[in-house]
């Protein structure tokens, strides 16, 4: 299916989500939460999240969805790529704001911008897999190998371009998740 690699992503952003949510509570019940925590994560939304998941599905997805013949200048692509703007600013937010954390320890803003974060992100995974990818897996099923083989190639190369791998980004998710949990 040509959406399976993407909603294999989604899992793995999911599970960062659910770690931000628990960071949230963290903080709103007055703990601490350190670098180890706050660095990964801005690693992860800008890096994972925005450059290779966005750009997989910015650079092959909606392409062949265009191609197949859905409109691209409006509905659902546009819309998208317009969350996809969207999400990665309010990564940015999450970054000032976890920075002046670091320094100040007052939570107020990271706890706003973490909250704004989980709220839009998990909303744009919701459409994409329960309305985009369910269009695309029927509209592209006859050149499905071909996407998927693209997928792969363009997660290959903006992993490289980041420096890491898809199994540091899965250890990485894991090892949050972890942390969090023992605070
Ligand atoms: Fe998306
Ligand atoms: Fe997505």
């Amino acid at each position: 299916m040509s959406t399976t690699s993407l909603r294999n992503d989604h899992k793995l952003i999911e599970k960062v989500l659910n770690a931000l949510e628990t960071t949230t509570s963290l903080l709103m019940d007055g703990k601490s939460i350190p670098e180890q925590i706050l660095l990964p994560t801005i690693d992860f939304t800008h890096n994972f999240t925005h450059v290779c998941h966005h750009g997989k599905e910015e650079e092959v997805l909606f392409p062949a969805l265009g191609q197949s013949g859905m409109p691209t200048k409006m509905g659902p692509i546009p819309r998208m790529i317009m969350e996809h703007k969207i999400t990665n600013q309010l990564a940015g937010q999450i970054e000032v704001s976890a920075k002046a954390y670091l320094e100040s320890g007052d939570s107020e803003e990271l706890i706003a911008s973490l909250q704004n974060y989980v709220i839009h992100v998990r909303e744009h995974l919701w459409k994409e897999n329960n309305r985009l990818f369910m269009m695309a897996d029927s509209r592209l099923n006859n050149v499905s190998k071909e996407v998927d083989d693209r997928l792969g190639k363009i997660e290959d190369l903006k992993l490289k371009e980041i420096g890491k791998s898809r199994s540091d980004y899965e250890a990485l998710a894991e090892e949050l998740e972890k942390s969090v949990s023992k605070i």
